[in-house]
């Protein structure tokens, strides 16, 4: 059985014209039905909607024009397309039958030729109309799919950022903390005899030298002053340290953040990098090396904060990368280098982030870029890293070019074209 071309609802009072456009409609490869009166028309069309209805205008009871009304008035049919059918000629009746709704018109005595075009034409162009529904359906669902998943990204983004940085910051904090307060736990300790020592002291510059020279002795006896002096001047300068330490640590801190997200503002890269390493030093600091490579760039205007997630993100990655070698090698090195490029007529900073991890294969290569792409276990990586970090650059009207060899190492340019101010 060949597959209908369309399934036709043909309505005539008349017998004989039912019979004569069923036969014209059905040598075509039409499916047709046929209805003797408005009312049968209706009910067909209800029980099965048709692709198109012929509707006869003059008939008893309800005519042409009532039933293609009752037709459109319901949603289920009110999309299949009508041709009026009849043997005046009036125009105003012409007018009407399109007034009501109906796609066409066409007058008896039929033409089979102009009857078979004219249904072909408006069959064609109602699955058009519904194809085009479809699609439009399809792509307004798109769009909102996108904007949800745009709005996580963003939340994501932040999310992603925040944590980072806590964790880091944490961390990092934690170290010259226990320093200073190991420090000042000892001090307080050597504090007690140097506090006897000064008393003494007194005594000696009051007079009663004799027995206060007796007593010191017994203080020298009993408190190993060399060693009490270099472990105090050990203790205050491990305090210093660690006091420094943290400084420095906030100071980085405030690089990353007195650097409001969307603001444009002129900033040295090189203290943005140095920012971000420091705070994945936890990560790296026993075996990994760090090697700068800085070139001469001037402040260059960005987003500091956001370019800050980007360095952070790539040199995350790279730790990562030397960290899952099964084993490590002596010289494992991480290479941030930064220099100043024309790039099709416009200065760029280029800031590359190289390393000896394990490298990419073509297939993680191909995927780098995509949104929750990661290839790290459940809890190490989320697969934002460089989803978010492509954007950020993207938005500097940049790009990030990556070079990799399996089992070798990678390499990540960012470019960054200089903005006109
Ligand atoms: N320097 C690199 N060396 C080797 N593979 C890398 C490197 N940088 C990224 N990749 C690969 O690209 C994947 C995606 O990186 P991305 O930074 O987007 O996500 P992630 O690091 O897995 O997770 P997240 O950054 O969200 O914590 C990584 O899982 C890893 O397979
Ligand atoms: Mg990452």
């Amino acid at each position: 059985m060949t597959q209908s071309r369309g399934n036709i609802l043909v309505v005539d009072d008349t017998p004989a014209n039912l019979q004569l456009l069923e036969s014209i409609l059905q040598e075509r490869g039409y499916t047709v039905r046929a209805a003797i009166n408005g009312r049968l028309a209706i009910k067909a069309a209800r029980l099965q909607p048709p692709d198109l209805v012929m509707l006869d205008i003059n008939m008893p009871e309800m005519n042409g024009f009532e039933v293609c009304r009752e037709l459109k008035n319901d949603p289920q049919s009110a999309a299949i397309p009508v041709i009026f059918v009849s043997a005046a000629v009036e125009t105003a009746d012409k007018l009407h039958a399109f007034e009501e709704g109906g796609v066409d018109y066409v007058t008896k005595p039929f033409q089979p030729m102009e009857v078979l075009a004219r249904v072909e034409t408006h069959l064609e162009l109602a699955r058009v109309r519904s194809e085009l529904q479809r699609q439009n359906q399809a792509l307004a669902q798109a769009l909102q799919t996108l904007t949800r998943a745009q709005t996580q990204l963003v939340q994501s983004e932040k999310m992603a950022a925040l944590g980072l940085l806590t964790a880091g910051v944490a961390h990092e904090l934690n170290n010259p903390l226990n320093f200073i307060s190991a420090s000042v736990q000892g001090l307080q300790k050597t504090v007690a005899p140097v506090d006897q020592l000064m008393l003494l002291c007194q005594d000696l510059a009051g007079g009663e030298a004799g027995a206060a020279l007796r007593r010191l002795q017994a203080w020298i006896g009993a408190n190993h002053p060399e060693e009490l002096r270099q472990e105090m001047n050990e203790l205050v300068s491990n305090a210093c340290y660690g006091a420094n330490r943290a400084a420095e640590i906030v100071a980085s801190l405030r690089i990353f953040s007195r650097l409001d997200e969307a603001d444009r503002k002129n900033v040295n890269l090189h203290e943005c990098l140095d920012a971000a390493l420091l705070l994945l030093h936890n990560r790296y600091k026993d075996h990994i090396r760090i090697e700068r490579r800085y070139g001469d760039l001037p402040l260059w205007l960005c987003q500091p904060g956001r370019l800050n997630q980007v360095f952070m993100n790539l040199l995350g990655n790279a730790v990562d990368a030397i960290n899952a070698k099964p084993a490590h090698a002596a010289d494992e090195e991480i290479r941030v280098s930064t220099r100043l490029q024309e790039r099709g007529g416009r200065s760029c900073a280029v800031v590359e982030i190289a390393d000896t991890g394990i490298g990419m294969s073509d297939e993680v290569k191909q995927h780098l870029f995509e949104p929750f792409f990661t290839t790290k276990e459940v809890g190490g990586g989320v697969g934002l890293g460089l989803a978010i970090s492509h954007g950020i650059v993207r938005d500097h009207e940049g790009s990030i070019e990556v070079e990799s060899r399996e089992g070798q190492g990678s390499l990540f340019r960012v470019v960054l074209p200089q903005f006109e101010v």
